[in-house]
């Protein structure tokens, strides 16, 4: 099923005299549970892009339908809260609250939505991202790829349908981006999540079931003819990266769906 599409999304921004059109017409399709790579290269349209599809900025046209829900007919309070409910963020900081430990950290979305945690779904999340051990801990006290794996436990804690995730891997070294790639992949299928995950990295982007080349605000053809829809599930490197990662870090969780939210 459906769960993200984009109509004629354009974005454009004036710098100073200069119109820039960071999106430019970028209509893209993507299934529930799809693990989908944007790449390209660097001012290409890729944040802006990730940005548009969680409803952080708006488009200059075009919209973007979740779920066949169109954002540009919310009203803001209503995309806040929307976007609260069905989009989880992780960044290449990874934004942790530094006064707040690891635990804290996780449960914060919850807590700013007034939620109880539910404590058995936080546990398999945790445990699926190896840092059992690292709950009571601040986050300086962790490492890169750590912290990424918390702040990974904490965009997954509402439960979203959706993780975007902007360069997750860019401030960790190659060991730590194929592991926090192989989690987010891992987590997408215990979860029933949609990943869309922005990244600068050949060997990361191998992983999706789907690479989206961006090239100047629009959906692009790759080098080498893999095109904007190709769909890479099932090739062997892509599965076991995923499950590789489970192995290494304990995971435990069942592949079962987590209760809906309201
Ligand atoms: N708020 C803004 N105001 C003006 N121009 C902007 C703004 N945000 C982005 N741009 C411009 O839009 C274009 C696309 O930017 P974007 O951040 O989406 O690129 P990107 O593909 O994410 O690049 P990178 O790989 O470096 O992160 C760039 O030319 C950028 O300068
Ligand atoms: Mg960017």
């Amino acid at each position: 099923m459906e769960i993200v599409k984009t109509c004629g999304l354009k974005k454009y921004f004036v710098n100073g005299e200069y119109e820039v059109r960071a999106l430019d017409g970028v209509d893209i399709s993507i299934e529930e549970g799809e693990f989908t790579a944007l790449v390209g290269s660097s001012g290409s349209g890729k944040s802006t892009l990730l940005n548009m599809l969680g409803g952080l900025d708006t488009p200059t046209e075009g919209d973007v339908l979740i779920r066949g829900q169109s954002l540009k007919s919310m009203k803001r309070d209503e995309k806040t809260i929307f976007r609260r409910r069905n989009i989880g963020f992780v960044f290449q900081q990874f934004n942790l609250v530094p006064v707040l430990n690891v635990y804290e950290n996780i449960i914060l979305p919850l807590r700013l939505d007034g939620l109880t945690p539910d404590e058995a779904f936080l546990k398999k999340i945790i445990q699926t991202l190896g840092i059992e051990d690292k709950m009571g801990q601040m986050p300086s006290t962790l490492s890169g790829g750590q912290q990424q794996r918390a702040a990974i436990a904490r965009a997954l804690s509402v439960k979203p349908a959706i993780i975007l995730a902007d360069e997750p891997t860019g401030n960790l070294d190659s060991r730590a981006s194929m592991e926090v790639a192989g989690l987010l992949k891992t987590c997408a299928v215990h979860f029933h999540q949609t990943v869309i995950l922005v990244t600068h990295d050949e060997e990361v982007a191998q992983m999706a079931d789907r690479i989206l080349p961006i090239e100047d605000g629009k959906i692009a053809m790759r080098h080498g003819g893999i095109d904007a829809g190709t769909h890479l599930a099932g090739r062997a490197g892509a599965r076991d990266a995923g499950t590789t990662a489970a192995r290494d870090t304990g995971g435990t969780a069942s592949p079962d769906r987590p209760e809906g939210r309201d």
